[in-house]
Parts: structure tokens; C-alpha cells; sequence
């Protein structure tokens, strides 16, 4: 080390440190690893593939938890320092630091019961619709319908998307169509709420809300709702994509895909592979055997973000019937899937759905579809320098001389 403090010696220096960036990273990402892995875990029977499943379960677990808000999944008490709050006291609303408060619009005061409550959720169900749009969709035939699960009062997330990729319509000369999808706020300000989410469609005709209670139990309704709607008043659409808020969405690479995808019996997204069921009581992801036996999953496409072609939501609506519908809902449709017979697609490239955030480069946002983003990042910045014009990437060269250390 000494020996590069050296004058003279600063050429030297140059030529190591595209290796030091090497190291450094390595660095980081071990720790990051051992700061997540679970030895106890790991110890039993260590296998690779396993190991690298449960890892990026478990970073994925990390990282849900620090998605607090961002959108109707991750209501307030998704931490588990805030579910362990909860437990001692289940009728009380979580207490939630004001600081991550702060970042986003009051958050829901509906309670989320875990791990004591139910881990099925209430569907099928008579659920109706108290805003639709129940022509948009077949009057403009889009070819891919976007749909955000969203909390009412998160209006702010709502309004980013449409200042971001929501705004991108047509793409590629295919029609491109957005839908927000609202259960309902229970709790403080239920009506000031309910009327400001009236209002908002009044002016965006843009969201479609039906009558159960919007909290992080039910999302499996809501998803399940979803897959009515399309079937319902959106079926000329080719594809639909379910995407949480706090995504980065290249709606270009969306689309380009999907002009080469499967029209049927199609389903992509991040597909896992023999993930591993919770069974730890104090996990939010945890299902006991009686739930559901087998200790793995079959495949399915991660939540933060999937795509269907439309003729999935009824076969999915359907088999619904028939299975259990648990409260984790990218792991229901897998099981609907599973129930089909149809298995989840892989992308055509690894490199399209991100799991954990990638930090915002003009260049490497070009070649994903979507990635999930930190919460304190500025997507409407971020999205005003995606779509400035002019190249995205640099030469090669240039490329990596800016990556440097
Ligand atoms: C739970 O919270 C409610 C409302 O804040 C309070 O009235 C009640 O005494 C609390 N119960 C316990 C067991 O702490
Ligand atoms: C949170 O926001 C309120 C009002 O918007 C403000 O008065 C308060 O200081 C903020 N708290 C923090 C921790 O930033
Ligand atoms: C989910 O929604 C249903 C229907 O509105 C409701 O009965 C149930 O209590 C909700 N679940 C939770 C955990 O709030
Ligand atoms: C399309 O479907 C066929 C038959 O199900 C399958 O063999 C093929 O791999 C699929 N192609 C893509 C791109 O998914």
C-alpha cells in the first residue's frame, strides 16, 4: 500500500485501480451478503442453487421491508419492528417513525395483523366495483394495460407515475393504458379520503376501485380483483402488466418484448424457482403447513412486477375456485399457474426485472424493463433524464472511464 503512496509511482496507481474498483466491490458485496445470510440457515444441508434462492429471498425480504409505503403492498407496519410492536398490542395503529412518515403522503391506518391472523384471504367474493372505467380499455384496445395496485390516500405515487412512465402512450405505434387500483381506506379520514379518491378520477379517469379493504393482507384480493376487471372490460387488450408504485418501468422494452412474446398461455416477470415457504411465525411471508404443505413453491413471477397476456385473467379467475387463495399474491398465481399447468416464462434476458433498486445510469436504464427503486430517489429527475435526447450510452470506452472509482 505504502509503495503506491510513492511519487512516481502514480501510473502504477492508474493502471491497478480499475482492479481496486474490482476489489472494493467484492468487498461490499461480501459484506452485504454475510450482513444478510443466516448462518443457522445455511448450515444444514449447503447447496448452492438453494443457497443463491434463499439469498436473494432473503435480500428481497430486506429490501420489501425497506419499501415501506411505496406502495399498497408495504402499508405502514411492514417492518418487523412494527409488527412486533403490533402483536403486543393489536388494536392500536403501529406506531411508524415519523421520519419515514415524512417521505410520502399519511399512511393507511388500517392495521396489518401478523403473524396471528388469517393467512387466507376472502376470496372469491362479491366484490363490486364503486369506481370503473368499464369502457376505456375496449373502446382504446391498447395493447398493454399497465395496473398499479396503489393505496387510496397515496395520491402522490399516483401522480408521479403519470408525470413518468405512465405518460408513454404510443409506444412503438402500440397503445399503452394505465389503471390504478384502489381497495378501500378503512380507519381515520375514511370520507376524506373516499372523496378526494372521487375527485382524482373525476380528473384522471384513471382508477378503478372496488369494496374490500385496502391493507397488505388483501392484496391477494385485489389481484384477484384485477384479473376480473381485465377479464370484464379489458379484453382486447393483447397484454396487461401488474406493477407495484415504486417501480422504474422502460415501457419501450416493455412493449419490444411483448411484440416478440407468446400470445397465450403467456406469463414473465422476475420467475422464481423453488423458493422455499416461510415458516417462521415471525416472518411476513409466513404460511404454516396446514396453509399450504410443500416446503417450496412452484415457479412464479415476483410481485414488483409481472406481465399476463389477456387471455390468463379468466383461466387464472376460474382455477381460482379451486385453490386456496393465500394471502401472498404473486405465490397464489403461481399456484393458479401450477393448477393450469401453465408455467411461468422466463425473460428473454436476465438482465430485464430487477429486484434489488439499481441506481439510476442513462445507459443501463436503456436495456432493462423494470427495476424497483430506492425510496428517497427522485423518479420524476430520474425520468426527465431517461428521456432527454440523445444517446443513452457512451462508446464503450467512455463508459467505463466514467464508471471509475
Ligand atoms: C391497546 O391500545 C388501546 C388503544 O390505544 C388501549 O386502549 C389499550 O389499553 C391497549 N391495550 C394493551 C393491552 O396495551
Ligand atoms: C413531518 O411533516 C410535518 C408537516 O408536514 C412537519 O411539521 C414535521 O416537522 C415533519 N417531521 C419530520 C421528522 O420531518
Ligand atoms: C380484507 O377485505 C375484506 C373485505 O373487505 C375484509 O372483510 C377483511 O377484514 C379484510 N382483511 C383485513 C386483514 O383487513
Ligand atoms: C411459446 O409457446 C410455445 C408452446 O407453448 C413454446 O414452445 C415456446 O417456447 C414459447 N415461446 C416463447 C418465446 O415463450
Amino acid at each position: 500500500m505504502v509503495d503506491r503512496e510513492k511519487p512516481g509511482d502514480s501510473g502504477k496507481w492508474f493502471r491497478f485501480s480499475r482492479n481496486r474498483c474490482f476489489v472494493l466491490i467484492l468487498i461490499f458485496t461480501g459484506m452485504f451478503l454475510i450482513y444478510n445470510i443466516k448462518i443457522k440457515e445455511m448450515a444444514p444441508d449447503w447447496n448452492p442453487k438453494m443457497w443463491i434462492q434463499n439469498q436473494s429471498a432473503d435480500l428481497w425480504t430486506l429490501f420489501k421491508s425497506q419499501r415501506q409505503n411505496a406502495s399498497s403492498a408495504h402499508p405502514a407496519a411492514n417492518d418487523n419492528s412494527t409488527a412486533l410492536l403490533q402483536t403486543d398490542n393489536k388494536t392500536s395503529a403501529p406506531e411508524v417513525n415519523t421520519e419515514t412518515q415524512n417521505k410520502t403522503v399519511p399512511t393507511t391506518t388500517v392495521a396489518y395483523v401478523s403473524p396471528a391472523g388469517s393467512y387466507l384471504v376472502e376470496y372469491p367474493s362479491d366484490y363490486h366495483f364503486i369506481i370503473n372505467e368499464p369502457q376505456k380499455c375496449e373502446k382504446e384496445k391498447p395493447f398493454v394495460v399497465l395496473m398499479v395496485p396503489v393505496a387510496p390516500n397515496n395520491r402522490q405515487h399516483r401522480d408521479i407515475i403519470r408525470n413518468t412512465w405512465g405518460s408513454e402512450s404510443p409506444v412503438l405505434d402500440k397503445g399503452v393504458k394505465l389503471f390504478f387500483l384502489l381497495g378501500l381506506h378503512t380507519g381515520t379520514g375514511e370520507e376524506q379520503v373516499q372523496q378526494q379518491v372521487l375527485q382524482e378520477s373525476k380528473e384522471h379517469h384513471d382508477l378503478i376501485q372496488s369494496n374490500f379493504v385496502d391493507c397488505y393482507k388483501n392484496l391477494t384480493i385485489k389481484t384477484m380483483v384485477m384479473l376480473e376487471w381485465l377479464t370484464a372490460h379489458c379484453s382486447s387488450a393483447s397484454y396487461a402488466m401488474k406493477i407495484d408504485v415504486d417501480m422504474f418501468l422502460n415501457v419501450h422494452n416493455l412493449v419490444s418484448m411483448l411484440l416478440k412474446a407468446n400470445k397465450t398461455n403467456y406469463m414473465t416477470g422476475r420467475v422464481e424457482r423453488g423458493a422455499t415457504v416461510r415458516r417462521d411465525p415471525n416472518s411476513k411471508w409466513y404460511l404454516p403447513p396446514d396453509i399450504y404443505a410443500p416446503s417450496q413453491y412452484p415457479r412464479y413471477a415476483l410481485g414488483l412486477g409481472y406481465v399476463l397476456s389477456l387471455d390468463l385473467p379468466k383461466k387464472l379467475t376460474e382455477a381460482s375456485r379451486h385453490v386456496k387463495a393465500v394471502y401472498i399474491e404473486d405465490v397464489y398465481l403461481g399456484l393458479l399457474m401450477q393448477h393450469l399447468g401453465i408455467p411461468p416464462t422466463d425473460p428473454p434476458s436476465w438482465d430485464y426485472f430487477f429486484l434489488i433498486p439499481l441506481v439510476y445510469n442513462r445507459c443501463r436504464f436503456s436495456m432493462i424493463i423494470a427495476t424497483t427503486t430506492h425510496p428517497n430517489t427522485d423518479r420524476e429527475q430520474i425520468w426527465r433524464d431517461f428521456k432527454k435526447p440523445g444517446p443513452f450510452c457512451y462508446s464503450k470506452k467512455k463508459y467505463n472511464m466514467k464508471k471509475q472509482c
